[in-house]
């Protein structure tokens, strides 16, 4: 196992590519798919399950465990790894997006933000240097750049100075962020869906010089065809040989597109969270277990799926699980819905490695389009 961070780009198929990260707590392959475990836990799964479905690493949130149990704790018990019983790579983010999106009476200054907590209201700043500082206490094998992000849609001049501001953050990030061998930080493009903004983004972070980069400031209200538009051109303007990160995304059919458009990294609460609602994700689309018309269906959710809620559990099962709030209905379908988002991870990986991505992807719509049966 290589001892510094890098990455190895093995195939590309159009826009698309496939390859490794490797780390020195181990190879993540890509595309991937990044469960997220923003308390120190992916909800309703132990650990090794997580890993059984195929997952080579986790999401953690700085702004989360600031507050609870906060970083100097979790430090103080061997950090975040050992904390949640994870021994693979963890990527954190670094909180100013959660800021925005969970904390109360916001102050944005060129300083950082302060900022009450949804939990309890005490009050918290953080900066670049304190967010690195978090992300180091934690462990983190990628750290993300400290960023903000207007919620979309917002006018040009509202974009364009929160990204000129992120980008001042994203230089004071790299400078506190120090010299970490097998430790890796991204930068975070923004510029919402304003082509001349991602490039000027993209171009102070490639001055700045990160291990990998993400893209942020997308699917926050832009819907999916702006989406895809802003992937058509951003990848371009990133290295090749650095991992590409969309954050946030998404729904299987966002992940679809984006890969093809170039994206190595993805992270959503979806599976996980809707999981806990009773949805089941399979190739033929969403289902929802609540529905009267699993009452009484002997089959399984997914007949093609090995996870353990198809092979030892009927709709019927999941049905009755879930509408009696039962907690074995949030385990099942949670596993299953992280086992559907990581064969399909895996699905488009051995695409692009085949040079049949364009197949894969027409058989991907041709069974959702039939729909469940
Ligand atoms: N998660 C989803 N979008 C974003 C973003 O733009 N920035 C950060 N830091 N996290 C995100
Ligand atoms: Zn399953």
């Amino acid at each position: 196992m290589s001892e510094r961070f890098s990455f190895t780009l093995n195939a590309t198929d159009g826009a698309a590519r496939t390859g490794v990260i490797h780390t020195p707590r181990g190879d993540i392959r890509t595309p991937a798919f990044m469960p997220v475990g923003t308390a120190a836990t992916v909800k309703a799964m132990m650990p090794d399950s997580v890993r059984a479905t195929g997952a080579d690493i986790l999401l953690g949130n700085t702004y989360h465990l600031m507050l609870r149990p906060t970083a100097e704790r979790i430090a103080a018990l061997g950090g975040l790894h050992r904390f949640m019983n994870w021994d693979r790579p963890i990527l954190t983010d670094s909180g100013g997006f959660q800021v925005m999106s969970l904390a109360s009476l916001r102050k944005l200054t060129e300083e950082g933000v302060r900022f009450s907590s949804h939990i309890d209201g005490s009050k918290h700043m953080l900066t670049p240097e304190r967010s690195m500082e978090i992300q180091r206490l934690l462990g983190s094998d990628i750290v993300m750049a400290f960023d903000e992000c207007p919620a979309l849609p917002a006018d040009d001049k509202r974009v364009a100075e929160s990204m000129q501001l992120s980008m001042r953050w994203a230089l004071r990030s790299r400078e506190a962020f120090g010299d970490r061998p097998g430790h890796a930080l991204f930068g975070i493009m923004q510029g919402g869906v304003t082509q001349e903004l991602r490039e000027e983004s993209a171009k102070a972070l490639v001055d700045i010089g990160f291990e990998g980069y993400a893209i942020g400031g997308l699917a926050v209200g832009e819907g999916q065809e702006a989406m895809f538009g802003v992937l058509d051109y951003a990848p371009g303007y990133l290295p090749q040989d650095r991992p590409r990160y969309l954050m946030g995304v998404g729904k299987p059919d966002d992940i679809v597109g984006a890969v093809q458009r170039g994206v190595d990294m993805m992270d959503c609460v979806l599976p996980s969270r809707s999981g806990r609602t009773g949805q089941g994700w399979t190739p033929r689309g969403a289902v929802n277990l609540r529905n009267a018309r699993h009452r009484d269906d002997p089959r399984p959710l997914d007949e093609g799926c090995g996870c353990p809620a198809c092979r030892s559990y009927s709709r019927a099962y999941l049905h009755h699980v879930v509408r009696a709030d039962e907690i074995i209905g949030s385990m099942l379908l949670t596993w299953h819905n992280l086992q559907y988002y990581q064969d399909l991870m895996q699905g488009l990986r051995d695409a692009i490695a085949a040079g049949t991505l364009d197949g894969f992807v027409a058989h991907f719509h041709a069974q959702r389009a039939e729909g469940d049966i």
